[in-house]
């Protein structure tokens, strides 16, 4: 009897290496371990007709098959439901493995990082901050009149904050609360936490109340810098602008500094590059001008050092301000800025 075990173990060894799909595999269990008609039960069926010395033996010999068996064909089920479909042959356990899955680090996930190491190696702090602003540090710190156009409704998203019951026949035009419209919101938060000398960058989200197009974001991405110290001059502006392009671009830049009009900034400028495209030959990218347009700076407005609560005089300082949705498109030659916050993983797997 001891024989015939072993012969169905053998039996079924051929037979399971045979065996690829799920319904193979249950073929093979109605067929050993059947209970009307399974080859093991038809032994064990005869076992209790052995004398009880002999049934001890063969009982626990034909379990041990059976355990075996179990076991096996419960591995080779799951080999063959993790290999997929179940007519394709059960795993081969000795292919090397798949190289897993990796995720990618958002472009302008980048060039954010980029910019903190290349401004923390020049000694900059960085720092955040909210993105729901009150009036004061958003407008009213930053030195624009009360008229500025930059407040009107068709840039700034005005909180509406909820109308009282003693309110609700007066229409209280509350503007209070903002959607900050720039990161310039936080140069007096700093300015009055911390004492010169200062350099500090803030990178965050701004936003804006307008239509999108393949170069205007409603949500757009800001990096404001400055410094704050006792003899800053437009010298230090215009070297820390170029030393920042010349090493996120890994090449030598011009820059250039055209007179602009910010209210915390006096004197201001627009901050334009060598294009990076035609060495400055004109092409489609710098509308044949040679130049890009990268952002706005200027020497911080005594108002803003003012509602900071600085001592009058006694510090300079320059800011500027850039888009890092425009340096990232620049530098890996992407074309539509809504790409950015559509999170398609085809666009997102090419960096
Ligand atoms: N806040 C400006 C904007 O959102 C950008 C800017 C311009 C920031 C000049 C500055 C600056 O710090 O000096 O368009």
């Amino acid at each position: 009897m001891i024989d015939q075990l072993k012969e169905i173990q053998q039996a079924f060894t051929t037979a399971a290496a045979q065996a690829q799909t799920a319904e193979q595999i249950e073929a093979l269990r109605v067929e050993f371990l059947g209970r009307k008609a399974g080859r093991l039960n038809e032994v064990l069926r005869t076992v209790k007709t052995l004398p009880p010395e002999e049934r001890k033996t063969v009982g626990a010999a034909a379990n041990a098959v059976r355990l075996e068996i179990e076991e096996k064909l419960e591995t080779f089920l799951r080999a063959a439901q993790s290999s997929g479909a179940s007519d394709v042959p059960a795993q081969d356990l000795t292919l090397p493995g798949l190289p897993p899955r990796m995720g990618h680090v958002h472009p302008l996930t980048q060039v954010f990082d980029e910019l903190m190491s290349i401004f923390t190696s020049m000694g900059f702090m960085v720092y955040e901050g909210p993105e729901l602003e009150n009036d004061f540090y958003n407008f009213e710190a930053l030195n624009f009149p009360q008229d500025h156009p930059a407040r009107d409704i068709q840039d700034t998203f005005f909180i509406k904050t909820p109308i009282t019951r003693a309110e609700k026949h007066s229409f209280p035009t509350d503007r209070g609360w903002v959607m900050r419209t720039h990161t310039s919101n936080m140069q007096v938060r700093v300015m009055e936490e911390f004492q010169p000398p200062l350099r500090c960058i803030i990178p965050g989200r701004a936003f804006r109340n307008e239509a999108t197009d393949a170069s205007h974001e409603f949500t757009l991405y800001q990096m404001e810098g400055f410094i704050v110290d006792t003899d800053i001059t437009i010298g230090h502006l215009f070297w820390t602008l170029r030393e920042l392009f010349q090493q996120l671009y890994k090449k030598p830049v011009k820059i250039r500094l055209r007179p602009g009009y910010f209210p915390f900034t006096e004197p201001s400028y627009e901050v334009d590059m060598s294009c990076l495209f035609c060495e400055q030959k004109g092409c489609r990218v710098c509308k044949q001008t040679g130049w890009l347009e990268m952002g706005g700076s200027g020497m911080i407005h005594p108002n803003v050092f003012k509602a900071a609560g600085y001592q009058a005089g006694k510090y300079t300082g320059f800011a500027f301000g850039m888009g890092p949705m425009r340096l990232a498109m620049l530098k890996y030659g992407i074309p539509d800025i809504r790409l950015f916050m559509e999170n398609d993983t085809r666009f997102l797997e090419q960096f």
